[in-house]
């Protein structure tokens, strides 16, 4: 802190159309009043960053100039998805949204009791070595929980649980969900498991039927198999599931849920109606794994809805006491049911690295990779 300098990786779109990806050089920030500053030791790098932080530019044309953290990393930007980054070319944009931390300073004197804790925090910017965020924001963790168990707290724990209130709320019994060997598929089978809701996983690779099956999971259905419609069908008539949550987004799959899930209710269905079930069955989109458009073949009769599901707004959506409850949740269970695994913690230099961004970019299962901005 000394040289009151604080890293931070930068994403940039320039006004050639190109990707720069870079380290600057900040001054660390001051609290405010309510504000508590955090040293940041473990952020990770998650599909939403990877958004901001690479977006639609072709991994495969990446050249790096310089070295250590003068590095600068280009990339071109396909001409089709150049009008997707148009709002944000010129802008040299922080990047990271959750991380965890040691508090060293607080703004005010009442919070000055969180000096010298661990918390977890989401917000922007946490691919920096230091971050000012209000208090009241941190998940203050337990005794003897580290920053890096507590980097991924707030997305993908989140997410889960409120994939399970959204479940309830919309007045569903049991869920489908895709890109499932996923960290936060990982979670959320074990909420699942612990609320005895039934949950259909859909995944795309056979050697992760076993590792979903290992930590629980009853219903596991590959979406490479030619039986997959088949065996998507059984599993929504045996669990009743009209809700799912789509992460790949791109592609038939969504389409493909519904289908299934209509089958499976005309199966049950006392007569035959030429407008489809009378059962509504619900996919949200809240991931853009496949970039490909999607593509809907109707034939799930007009009892439906396809839509985008975000975090932020169900948080404003449930209020600020059901929020707190589900946040404690996390923090106890940090450990357990939101324990997240990382293949290799990186430092800011190193994620300016062709052969860590080769695989990174990539969203695979279990190749999850954590940055602590303060390794050198
Ligand atoms: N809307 C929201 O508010 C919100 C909040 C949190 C998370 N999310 C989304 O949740 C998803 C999971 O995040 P995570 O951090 O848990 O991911 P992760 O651990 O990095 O895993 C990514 C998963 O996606 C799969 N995958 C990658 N590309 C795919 C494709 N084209 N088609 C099908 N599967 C593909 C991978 O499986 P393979 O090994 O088969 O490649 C892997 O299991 C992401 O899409 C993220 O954006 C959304």
């Amino acid at each position: 802190m000394s040289e009151n300098v604080s890293k931070q990786i930068r994403s940039e779109v320039t006004k050639e159309g190109k990707l720069l990806i870079s380290i600057k050089n900040t001054e660390i920030p001051v609290p405010k009043e309510d504000e508590v500053l955090i040293k940041i030791e473990a952020t990770p790098i998650n599909p939403s960053d990877l958004g901001l932080l690479i977006g639609p530019a072709d991994v495969s044309s990446m050249t790096v100039s310089g070295e250590g953290e003068d590095s600068e990393v280009n990339m071109d930007i396909p001409e089709n998805f150049l009008r997707v980054v148009t709002d944000r070319i010129g802008q040299s944009l922080p990047v990271g949204n959750e991380g965890g931390g040691i508090v060293v300073a607080a703004g005010g004197k009442d919070t000055e009791e969180l000096v010298g804790k661990t918390v977890g925090v989401a917000g922007g910017s946490m691919y920096s070595q230091y971050r000012c965020v209000k208090a009241s924001s941190c998940f203050v963790m337990n005794e003897g929980t580290t920053p890096e168990e507590s980097a991924s707290c707030f997305v993908n724990p989140l997410t889960s649980l409120a994939m399970v209130e959204t479940m309830r709320m919309e007045n569903h019994s049991a869920l489908v969900h895709t890109a499932a060997g996923s960290n936060l598929g990982q979670m959320l089978i074990k909420i699942c498991l612990s609320e005895e809701v039934p949950l259909v996983n859909i995944i795309r690779k056979e050697e992760h039927v076993n590792k979903l099956a290992d930590i629980g999971a009853k219903y596991v259905c590959n979406s490479s198999k030619d039986t997959f419609l088949e065996d998507l069908i059984n599993a929504l008539i045996e669990t009743k599931a009209t809700i799912a949550f789509d992460a790949t987004g791109g592609g038939k799959l969504s389409g493909q849920i519904l289908t299934a899930m209509e089958v499976a209710a005309s199966k049950t269905a006392s007569e035959y109606n030429r407008y489809g079930s009378d059962t509504f069955k619900q996919v949200y989109i809240y991931g853009g794994l496949d970039r490909s458009p999607t593509t809907l073949t109707r034939s799930f009769g007009f009892s439906w809805s396809l839509g985008g599901w975000l975090l932020t707004p169900f948080i404003t959506k449930i209020g600020p006491e059901r929020f707190n409850e589900l946040k404690q949740r996390v923090v106890d269970e940090i450990k357990t049911t939101f324990a997240s695994h990382y293949t290799k913690e990186i430092s800011l230099a190193e994620v300016l690295l062709p052969e860590n961004i080769n695989v990174y970019s990539k969203q695979s299962t279990g190749e999850k990779y954590l940055i602590n901005p303060n390794k050198y």
